[in-house]
């Protein structure tokens, strides 16, 4: 499963070889390690308004060396831009030249990271959904917020050496100093979002904290993870349990040894389980009931493939996919809405794919279930806000796992360099991310899907 190429091409002979031959070179990534979790070198501001001050502020607190303008710095970990005023495409090339001027300074493992204002009625994939204002409407003003999309999304793929750039979307109406604006800086600086590149977060309301303990961000809260005996499931309850919450790890009665030797592993709680039971989502209650007495997080991970070309497809392999991957989702999300068992701010977090947002040949049952995913993530928002809640998505891109280890070795090959990091993700770039997702720092961000996927290159 592991990605050897990856250590081969960073060491001595391999890179001299890869350079040579024009071969791939992906980079170590940058992981959350707890305590060293910022790039190194200098942090840079760019433009002025109050985004920029509150980041400046927030990363100054944070003891990082925060500058202000491109002449001052000389070793750059980070630059952050603030693009909320832009009134016309003109204003966004001023900042773009500036940030031109220090890209040969970033070290490796950087980050740049935009904060803007979203164009109304686009789907970026990130904004779509969030009320626009009256300045917005626009034409010029909505312009110019969308040419960001495109900015960042290039800057992205122009980067090397494990740097990534993202932008935070600061919906309208939604003050640019708001707790989980600076949550999703914290995350877009750290390890924790190595495998994240070229992606938007939007951030939808005022809710959150950014106060919250960056190595025990989950501390104390009960958390449900399904599909956990193995692969990307195991990890989130690892990743969990190491952040501070108290883990039920749920999977297949077939799967029961690997889920009790990880329940054994992480001293926490295990549920032989089928997702599509129709009583899934009262057991699950009624489990957290009895050992904690309430249920803060889940995670709705378990999921399958079936693939075949559609012509090939039928109505079992169509049907199955459906039922695990999206109806046992919107079956327990609705029981657990349902009861008064949740905490104080529950939060909920879905595993779509990538495949879910651009289609993939082969896949059109789990696309579509993927894809569904995605739609009731967007409408169940509002529902779980109303109780003080947060609900988004996940959707990875080539991730290495027991799923992707059953692809044929060449196209397994292709698969994980076909994005800007050149390299597939580990199940704990999915992981770090749904944590901070889980986290109050997060507690802003609702009915979003952010790709874990290094930037993605076929289709979307
Ligand atoms: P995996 O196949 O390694 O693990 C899935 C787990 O879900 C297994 O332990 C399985 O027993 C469990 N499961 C399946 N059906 C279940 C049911 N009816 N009830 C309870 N548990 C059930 O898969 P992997 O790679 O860890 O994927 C996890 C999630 O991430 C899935 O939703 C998958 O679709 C999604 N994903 C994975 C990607 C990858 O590259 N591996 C890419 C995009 C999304």
């Amino acid at each position: 499963m592991a990605d050897t190429y990856v250590d081969l091409v960073n060491s001595g002979l391999g890179k001299q070889l890869a350079s040579k031959l024009g071969l791939p070179k992906p980079a170590k990534l940058r992981r959350y390690r707890p305590g060293s979790d910022f790039p190194e070198g200098s942090v840079l501001v760019l433009g002025k308004g109050q985004a920029a001050d509150a980041a400046a502020h927030a990363m100054l607190a944070w003891n990082l060396d925060v500058r202000r303008h491109a002449q001052e710095v000389d070793r750059v970990g980070a630059v952050i831009i603030d693009y909320t005023g832009l009134t016309s495409p003109r204003d966004l090339g001023k900042v773009a030249l500036e940030l031109a001027s220090v890209l040969r300074k970033l070290r490796a493992g950087g980050r740049i990271i935009t904060i803007s204002r979203p164009a109304p009625g686009i789907g970026t994939g990130a904004a779509s959904g969030t009320p626009a204002g009256a300045e917005a409407q626009d034409p010029a003003v909505a312009a110019a917020r969308q040419g960001v999309v495109g900015f960042v999304r290039s800057v992205a793929q122009e980067m090397r050496g494990g740097t990534t750039a993202n932008g935070i979307l600061v919906a309208d109406g939604v003050s640019a100093d708001a707790p989980s604006v600076v949550g999703a800086l914290r995350f877009f600086l750290s390890g924790r979002s190595a495998f994240v590149a070229g992606q938007f977060l939007t951030v939808t309301d005022e809710r959150g904290d950014s106060t919250v303990d960056w190595d025990q961000p989950v501390a104390g809260k009960v958390a449900v993870v399904t599909g956990a005996a193995r692969g990307i499931g195991a990890q989130i309850a690892r990743t969990l349990a190491h952040a501070g919450a108290k883990v039920i790890v749920v999977d297949v009665p077939a799967a029961g040894e690997a889920l009790a030797r990880l329940a054994n592993e992480l001293h926490v709680s295990a549920l032989q389980l089928d997702v599509t039971d129709p009583g899934a989502g009262e057991k699950i209650l009624d489990l957290a009931a009895e050992r904690y007495g309430t249920l803060d997080l889940l995670v709705h991970n378990a999921g399958i493939t079936r693939d075949k070309m559609l012509a090939n497809m039928d109505q079992g392999k169509w049907d199955s996919v459906i039922a695990v991957n999206v109806e046992s989702q919107l079956r327990i999300t609705r029981a657990v809405l349902a009861s008064d068992m949740m905490g104080e701010r529950p939060r909920i977090v879905c595993l779509a794919s990538t495949s879910g947002v651009a289609g993939n040949r082969g896949q059109t049952n789990y696309a579509a279930s993927k894809a569904a995913v995605i739609g009731a993530v967007a409408a169940t928002a509002p529902l779980i806000a109303e109780k003080g809640g947060t609900i988004n998505a996940v959707a990875p891109g080539f991730i290495e796992s027991e799923m992707t280890a059953k692809i044929p070795a060449a196209r397994r090959q292709i698969s994980r360099r076909l994005n800007s990091l050149q390299q597939g993700g580990l199940p704990e770039d999915v992981a770090q991310t749904i944590t901070f997702l889980l986290s109050d720092a997060a507690g802003g961000i609702n009915g979003q899907t952010l790709r874990v996927c290094g930037q993605n290159l076929v289709g979307a």
